[in-house]
């Protein structure tokens, strides 16, 4: 008997997938790449190829445990593979510019976590490199996720049909708490020369995209603060495991911000602001944005993603008043592939979908999004954000 499904697998050339960095976001990566055939029906299919890590054992067991057919030690090595038509960085921040033009010029598409690089001048690099490879057929996205829950999407497009008229607020906090103990050891994410800057690059990154992605429009300039409450903590002792890790023996210096709070303003008017910080004692992954426009209101919570509010100001004001849509239904983004409604998604769909839109962006050659591009404005906004904070808050036009 015809086996359907084998001949259609057949007829749908693979997208050959390379890794580089195998830890948590090469976790939520690896479940998105290896999840997104089963659930979309797709034009090229994903083929978790290769994967690359430092230490030969580790990333094996990486291999064997995320289902990727092979592994590597020199992600140079990774990126020159035959076998490979899409590199994937889950690596910090300072090798992104290395290891993405790099790729770019051995001919790959590339897939490149947020934030795009540590510094403009890196993002910039990778914007150019992006675009040349773009006239040779490549892609190159940054992987700003939270663009990808079905309830943000909603939103975007609630806004796009004019829902909330003209746009006067845009209200965005991105809260953690995993730093509160000041005995936390300095991982990564709290050195410069890594990572760039701290809650700033990290979470602050973020809602700036997902705040100037929802409002239609850049920021033109913003007025900030940023404090380092913790200056010195133990060394990391041994692997950082998500965002925990144990303290090995000696102290170092933390050289980022370990808070960002700002406002902005957009070029139609619309005032923002942001608040970013690992030190929000008892929110985990609080990502919280409300729009207000003239015709009406949008309201997302991240510990709610399943989950958008509406105020149609519009409504007679007897009936008028925020309504909570279950944003599960097939017709809303991304959900006609998933469960009957009611049945909600989670944190790793957001990488399912990003995977999905991106094999679509490749197979018609149409320029992703969010591009290099668009990484490199966000990063002019951090740069903006600093410089402000250095000069004790002095509202900062964004570079254009
Ligand atoms: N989109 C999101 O929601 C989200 C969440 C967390 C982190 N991130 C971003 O993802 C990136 C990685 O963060 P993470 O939390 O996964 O970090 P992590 O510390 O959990 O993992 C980093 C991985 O990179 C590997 N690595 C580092 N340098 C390498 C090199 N030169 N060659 C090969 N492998 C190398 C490490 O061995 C490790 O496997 C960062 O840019 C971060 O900002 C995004």
């Amino acid at each position: 008997m015809a086996q359907p499904q084998q001949s259609e697998e057949a007829e749908v050339p693979p997208l050959r997938v390379g890794m580089v960095g195998y830890a948590f976001m090469g976790a939520a990566h690896s479940q998105g790449w290896r999840t997104v055939g089963r659930v979309f029906d797709l034009p090229r299919r994903p083929v978790l190829a290769a994967v690359c890590g430092r230490d030969a054992d580790a990333v094996r067991r990486a291999a064997d445990r995320h289902g990727w057919a092979a592994a590597e030690t020199d992600w140079r090595v990774l990126i020159e593979r035959d076998d490979v038509d899409l590199v994937d960085i889950c690596t910090p921040g300072d090798s992104h510019a290395e290891i993405a033009v790099a790729a770019l010029a051995a001919g790959k598409h590339v897939l490149c976590e947020k934030p795009l690089a540590n510094t403009v001048e890196e993002a910039q690099v990778m914007t150019r490199a992006a675009e040349e490879a773009y006239q040779r057929g490549q892609l190159a996205m940054v992987g700003f996720n939270y663009r990808r829950v079905p309830a943000t999407a909603l939103a975007r497009r609630m806004v796009d049909e004019g829902r909330l008229g003209t746009l006067r607020h845009v209200r965005v906090t991105y809260l953690q708490d995993w730093l509160v103990d000041p005995q936390f050891p300095l991982t990564w994410r709290l050195r410069r020369e890594q990572a760039g800057s701290g809650s700033l690059g990290d979470l602050g990154a973020h809602i700036v995209d997902l705040a100037q992605y929802l409002a239609g429009e850049p920021l033109a300039g913003v007025s900030a603060l940023t404090e380092t409450f913790v200056r010195e903590r133990p060394l990391a002792g041994g692997a950082v495991k998500g965002l925990s890790a144990v303290s090995g023996t000696g102290t170092g210096q933390v050289t980022v911000d370990d808070a960002a709070l700002f406002t902005g303003r957009f070029a139609s008017g619309a005032l923002a602001s942001f608040e970013a910080t690992r030190y929000a004692t008892g929110r985990k992954n609080a990502l919280r944005i409300e729009l207000n426009g003239e015709r009406g209101s949008l309201a997302f919570d991240l510990e709610r993603l399943n989950e958008l509010s509406y105020h149609d100001a519009t409504e007679p004001a007897t009936r008028a008043g925020f309504r909570r849509i279950l944003v599960t239904e097939p017709d809303h983004p991304y959900l006609d592939a998933w469960w009957p409604p009611g049945h909600g998604l989670g944190y790793e769909h957001t990488f399912v979908h990003q995977a999905r839109d991106l094999v679509h962006a490749i197979a018609g050659g149409r320029r992703p999004d969010p591009s290099f591009a668009d990484g490199l404005q966000v990063q002019r906004v951090l740069a903006a954000v600093e410089e402000s904070a250095e000069k004790n808050s002095v509202y900062t036009p964004i570079a254009v």
